[in-house]
């Protein structure tokens, strides 16, 4: 008893204690049509951000995470124009919209983004838009203003700690690049990170600063275009995680007639600690433990719960309404954002595949000098499974193009003259063991392995290994998994052409 009490005085409720913060990522499904007002969309928005922001401090949470475009969508420089507000630069300045209550009377996003972080003492992060005067400036678009996709992050007391300007938009044409190249990362009273935006992932900047030694994560938002085998969200975010040895924080939005949806946290080392992925239209707060860098292990606690306009409960079954195909090549156009669930597959059309033929066996293809072998063992084979491999310059929508080398098994249906083209989610095919390996060039290798009705494996399943002779994964298991693809993708970030936006 005595012990307790001493306890109790000499350790008091500091965070920095611990052996872990409590991190809460928001999938948001935005509300607003063209038809809504500005203010009202800017309103409905921000109180759904009040609601998962207190039930994520009720869940002890040190941080939340928004998603991109999560407070007005996408636009062109006129519609923008209604949202965006002047963000200091808080190397300049210290602002804290909060507390200067008149000073950003007018800048309603902000503000309430600070008062949420000071009234729940949480860390926020959230994307917006700044609008800066620019005129003289020699880039300075005809209307005299520059347009940026920026995150925000504030402190426990409501004071802006980062402003961060999106260095790789993803179309975006109401948007400005950001001017240079920024230094991101921030400390908080339990960890360094970064803070990225979308398509930021796919370049190398973000994976360098994550593998600075001083930190620990990067805290991420984005809204994200799912392209099947190996390039969907939480394949995404899980590989990225494991590949850079990072913490990620990732927040999307639900829209999944739009392409997108979700969420989760994701370890350097553990892979997922909790996430969600269901297209339904509903917004959901993902929330779990993160052991701090010095420390191994703490048992995540993860919990998500669904958030709508009149209701919240605890989300039980994720993944419940994933279907089976969300192919823009096979379905219909979505008419409801909420529900139609979309995706785009990336570009296979150079790649190299061999379809897999006995319940077990060895297979090899190549690709532009790179060599993938397949050894495999199933259960019987009940769907077509293919081998594909590819190396080069991989030309992304029409517009973008970076250097990678990919070696895959997917489940995957012929469209066309091709082969292979459609991506569907489930399978009635178990396997026990895939040993799947290349002679990549790669420094840097993202590794995902997914099961029937998009799942991701447990990194407990799975071992992957980079040796002088290139990069493998071996997934492993007795009773067997529906798996849908296994995937490793090589990014060779030094042979990348330049990122024109
Ligand atoms: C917006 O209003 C117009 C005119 O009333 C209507 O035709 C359109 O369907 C509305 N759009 C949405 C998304 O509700
Ligand atoms: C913050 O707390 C104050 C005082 O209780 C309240 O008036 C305000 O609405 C709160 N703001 C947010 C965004 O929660
Ligand atoms: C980036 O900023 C952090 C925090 O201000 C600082 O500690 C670090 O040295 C900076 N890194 C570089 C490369 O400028
Ligand atoms: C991964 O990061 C942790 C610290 O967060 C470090 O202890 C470990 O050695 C790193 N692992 C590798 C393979 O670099
Ligand atoms: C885990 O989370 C649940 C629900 O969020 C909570 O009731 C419980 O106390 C937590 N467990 C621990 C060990 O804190
Ligand atoms: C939420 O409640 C309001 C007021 O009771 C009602 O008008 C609205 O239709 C409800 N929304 C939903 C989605 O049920
Ligand atoms: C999808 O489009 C095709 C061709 O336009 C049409 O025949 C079919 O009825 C549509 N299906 C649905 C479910 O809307
Ligand atoms: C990969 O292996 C194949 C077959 O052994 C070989 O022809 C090719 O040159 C190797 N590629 C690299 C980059 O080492
Ligand atoms: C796919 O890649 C091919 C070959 O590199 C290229 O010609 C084509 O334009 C790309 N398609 C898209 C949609 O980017
Ligand atoms: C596949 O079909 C498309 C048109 O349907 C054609 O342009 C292309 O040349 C064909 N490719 C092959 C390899 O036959």
């Amino acid at each position: 008893m005595l012990l307790a009490v001493v306890a109790i005085l000499v350790f008091p409720r500091t965070e920095a204690l611990r052996n872990f913060y409590t991190a809460a990522v928001f999938e948001h499904a935005r509300f607003g049509t063209e038809n809504d007002t500005a203010r009202l969309i800017v309103d409905t928005n921000l109180g759904f951000y009040k609601k998962a922001t207190e039930i994520a401090k009720s869940k002890g949470a040190d941080v939340i995470v928004f998603p991109e475009y999560g407070i007005f969508s996408p636009g062109d420089r006129p519609q923008l124009k209604n949202y965006l507000e002047m963000i200091p630069d808080p190397r300049k300045v210290r602002a804290n919209p909060c507390e200067e209550h008149e000073a950003y009377s007018q800048r309603p996003i902000l503000q309430t983004l600070s008062c949420l972080a000071r009234n729940n003492s949480m860390f926020i992060v959230a994307n917006t838009g700044d609008i800066q005067n620019c005129e003289g400036d020699p880039d300075c678009p005809s209307d005299g203003v520059f347009h940026f996709n920026t995150n925000v992050v504030f402190d426990r007391e409501g004071a802006l700690l980062v402003r961060y300007h999106k260095e790789h938009l993803f179309y975006e044409f109401g948007m400005d690049l950001a001017r240079e190249q920024q230094n991101t990362t921030f400390v908080t009273d339990f960890g360094t990170f970064a803070t990225y935006i979308c398509f930021d992932i796919d370049f190398e900047r973000m994976s360098q600063v994550a593998r600075w030694p001083a930190v620990d994560g990067v805290m991420f938002s984005t809204m994200w275009v799912e392209q099947p085998p190996q390039m969907k969200s939480i394949q995404v975010w899980e590989s990225w995680a494991l590949g850079n040895n990072a913490t990620l924080l990732a927040s999307n939005i639900q829209l999944p007639g739009a392409n997108a949806l979700g969420s989760g946290i994701f370890h350097g080392q553990k892979g997922a600690l909790a996430y969600s992925f269901d297209p339904d239209g509903i917004s959901k707060l993902v929330v779990a433990r993160v052991p701090k860098s010095t420390f191994h292990w703490v048992s995540p606690n993860a919990s998500i719960t669904a958030i709508t306009e009149n209701r919240t409960w605890d989300w039980e079954d994720d993944g419940k309404d994933v279907p089976l195909e969300c192919s823009t090549k096979l379905l219909n156009e979505s008419t409801d954002i909420y529900k139609d669930y979309r995706c785009i597959e990336e570009n296979v059309t150079k790649y190299t595949f061999k379809e897999l033929e006995g319940s077990s066996g060895h297979v090899e293809a190549c690709n532009n000098g790179l060599c993938c072998s397949l050894d495999y063992f199933t259960g019987g084979l009940n769907d077509r499974f293919f081998l594909g491999v590819f190396s080069g310059i991989y030309h992304h929508f029409r517009r973008y193009s970076w250097c990678e080398e990919d070696c895959i098994l997917a489940r995957c249906e012929a469209l066309g003259n091709a082969s292979c083209a459609t991506f569907p989610m489930m399978s009635q095919t178990v396997f026990k063991y895939v040993h799947l390996r290349a002679n990549f060039t790669s420094e840097m290798a993202y590794t995902t392995v997914l099961e029937n009705g998009m799942r991701l494996v447990p990194v407990s399943e799975f071992a992957i290994n980079h040796d002088l002779l290139g990069k493998s994964v071996r997934f492993e298991n007795e009773a067997g998994r529906k798996l849908i693809t296994v995937g490793i993708k090589g990014r060779c970030y030094d042979r990348d052409p330049p990122y024109h936006r």
